[in-house]
């Protein structure tokens, strides 16, 4: 069985072996979550964004990323937190709209992460609020799908034992834990 747990903090010291990156189909990290975990990461933003990219071309051998793709790359300095990888995912831009697509696409890109964690062979993983930020998803559908997708994953997971997802604010953190009726 796969727990799931929401907790507020900031995933760029969040003790999980691997951490998730909302990220952008070119692995810009250019702003939000992205840019703060290539900052922590590598010192500074650039070089990690050098490094993801060539990461994306030795594992998907191209130079973006589809929903439900994913990317490794190395915690570097954020190791001393016990942080090993990032994994680097995109989930869908919704501007305010939700709708059975939007859904489906960040289904995706959880889903993809969870495998690639599993397959990593790690026991725990974190996550932000992907496309909740700047790509405007309303956190409530966010948060739900997350649930959902954690849930159907627990079936297939062989050594993922827990799931993180880390709100950054504390209203944010508030309305996850109502949308679930945890609160
Ligand atoms: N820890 C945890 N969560 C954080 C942190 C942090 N240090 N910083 C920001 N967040 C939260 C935001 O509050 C938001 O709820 O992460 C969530 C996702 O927000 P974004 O980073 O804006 O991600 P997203 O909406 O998926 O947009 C992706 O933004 O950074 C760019 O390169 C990225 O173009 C891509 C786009």
């Amino acid at each position: 069985m796969v727990s799931f747990e929401i907790v507020r903090g900031d995933i760029t010291r969040f003790p999980a072996e691997a951490i998730v990156n909302a990220a952008n189909r070119y692995l810009e990290h250019g702003g939000g979550v992205a840019y703060a975990i290539a900052k922590a990461a590598a010192g500074n933003a650039r070089e990690y964004i050098r490094i993801s990219k060539e990461a994306m071309r030795e594992q998907l051998g191209k130079g973006s990323i589809e929903h439900g793709e994913v990317v490794v790359t190395p915690a570097m300095r954020l190791e001393k937190y016990g942080i090993r990888y990032v994994i680097h995912t995109v989930g869908p831009y919704c501007g305010g709209r939700w709708d059975e697509n939007k859904k489906e696409k960040l289904r995706k890109a959880i889903l993809g992460a969870l495998r690639k964690a599993d397959e990593l062979g790690i026991r725990s993983v974190a996550f932000p609020a992907i496309s909740a930020g700047i790509y405007g998803c309303p956190l409530e559908g966010v948060v739900r799908t997350f649930k959902e997708v954690v849930e159907g994953f627990s079936t297939e997971a062989m050594s993922v034992e827990r799931v993180y997802l880390v709100l950054y604010s504390e209203r944010d953190y508030r309305t996850a834990v109502e949308t679930l009726g945890l609160g």
